[in-house]
């Protein structure tokens, strides 16, 4: 599948201007491919429980799922400046569940397979070999 990173970048960093980030001020846009074409996007959106706050990703993730699920094939995030970022530890662990295998994450040091991002991931396939998987 050809993937317009541009017009994804585009897309995150359009995000971040709907970020609700009034705790740490500092906005993320996250946006996605699924193998079917469709472009999904998120930004963060904190709470006055500072932790309980939700990452850019977590918009992706639950747009996925509503809008008919599939597997991640491309993502990008970036800050309130436009500058690529790398998804935080959890959120890695998010795409994880969710990623095709193809899967590439455009990071500050260019666009890298997923293995590269979040090596010996633990994932479904770990619950599987205990016969735990739906
Ligand atoms: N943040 C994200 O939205 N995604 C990431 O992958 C990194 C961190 C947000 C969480 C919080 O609202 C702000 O950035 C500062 O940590």
């Amino acid at each position: 599948m050809r993937i317009d990173w541009d017009a994804l970048r585009a897309e995150a960093q359009r995000m971040t201007e709907l970020a609700y980030v009034p705790y740490s001020k500092y906005p993320v846009g996250a946006a996605a491919l699924v193998d079917d074409g469709r472009m999904l996007s998120g930004c963060n959106t904190e709470n006055a429980s500072y932790p309980v706050g939700l990452c850019a990703e977590c918009g992706i993730i639950s747009e996925l799922a509503k809008s008919g699920g599939g597997k991640l094939v491309a993502f990008v995030c970036v800050d309130g400046r436009g500058e690529l970022i790398m998804p935080c530890g959890r959120c890695r662990q998010l795409l994880n569940e969710h990623r095709h295998e193809s899967l590439v994450v455009w990071t500050p040091e260019g666009r890298k397979p997923f293995e590269e991002v979040l090596p010996q991931a633990f994932g479904p396939e770990n619950l599987a070999e205990w016969g735990q998987r739906p």
